[in-house]
């Protein structure tokens, strides 16, 4: 199987790496292209794929092609590359609200997945959820899952609405965990730590309570009652955001994204991918 990788920034040459990287290409090829010259030759210092500068040399020759440029430049390069395509050709799209439809009508081929991808991908701990159109067959949708697991895990799922779901979940979903990260250091902070202790502090405690949650079957509300017992220091924080009303807001939150991703890619679909 040959794989062409288009766009190398953060998202496509972290897949590029991990496909490079693992067992996925036993036979066929790896190969880049992004349209920059300066990116090309920060492609080529890395060594692991080819490297080509125009898509003449690498699409024809592609079984899989991982689309990995931003939204807005999609409808330019579905443009460039319509006339070379295959109809044996599979398209697998990471663009946010870039949806199966306007691929197909934008590269003028049916076999097109659609991925959502998080950061964590950079570090190998990506959560990828990804649908099919129909005419991906169930072995090719079975490579493209070990495909996308090179940077983590992944998730089928039956429905576009559902990615726009998972987007609310774990597409947006690290930065949630960041804002929890930045209240906890600043209250720290305002307690007397330095920025480094508060940053131990608080990275730590995230490490080691992910890994007890990943270790374990037990709920997080399991974990939460472990953890505090009644007149406690931890039963006063959990009482605190209670009242508060933390976890419907958290909800909330993830609801707004959720829609924002419907509303994206409804906006996309209307313009043929224009949007940032
Ligand atoms: N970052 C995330 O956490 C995340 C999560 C989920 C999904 N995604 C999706 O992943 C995609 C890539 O994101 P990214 O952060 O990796 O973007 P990025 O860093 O901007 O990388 C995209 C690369 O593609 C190049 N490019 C643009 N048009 C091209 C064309 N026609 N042919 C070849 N190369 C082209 C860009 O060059 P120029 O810089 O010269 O334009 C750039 O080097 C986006 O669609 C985003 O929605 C990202």
């Amino acid at each position: 199987m040959n794989v062409l990788v288009i766009g190398g920034g953060n998202m496509g040459m972290t897949y590029a790496e991990a496909i490079a990287k693992s067992n996925f290409l036993t036979s066929g090829s790896l190969m880049i292209f992004d349209k920059s010259q300066e990116k090309q030759a920060e492609l080529r210092a890395n060594g692991l794929f080819d490297v080509h500068e125009c898509l003449d040399t690498c699409l024809p020759e592609a079984d899989v092609v991982l689309i990995a440029v931003k939204p807005v430049h999609a409808a330019a390069l579905m443009d460039e590359m319509k006339p070379m395509v295959s109809s044996e050709q599979l398209f697998v799209s990471i663009m946010a609200g870039v949806t199966i439809d306007t691929i197909q009508q934008g590269v003028g081929t049916n076999k097109v997945v659609r991925a959502m991808p998080n950061l964590p991908a950079l570090v190998g701990l990506g959560m990828t959820s990804f649908t099919a159109s129909a005419h991906v067959s169930r072995l090719e949708l079975a490579a493209i899952e070990q495909l996308l697991d090179t940077t983590g895990r992944s998730i089928g799922l039956t429905s576009e609405s559902e990615i726009d779901a998972s987007t609310g979940i774990s597409g947006s979903g690290p930065a949630y965990i960041f804002y929890f990260m930045q209240a906890m250091m600043d209250a720290a902070w305002k307690m007397g730590f330095s920025k480094a202790d508060a940053r131990l502090l608080v990275g730590q405690t995230f490490a080691g309570a992910v890994e007890l949650f990943n270790s374990s079957t037990l709920s997080p509300e399991d974990w939460m009652a472990k953890v505090a017992s009644k007149g406690g220091t931890t039963r006063a924080a959990l009482d605190s955001m209670d009242d508060n009303n933390v976890n419907a807001l958290i909800q909330e939150a993830a609801y707004a994204a959720f829609h924002r991703a419907e509303e994206l890619g409804k906006q996309t679909e209307g313009k043929e991918a224009t949007h940032g």
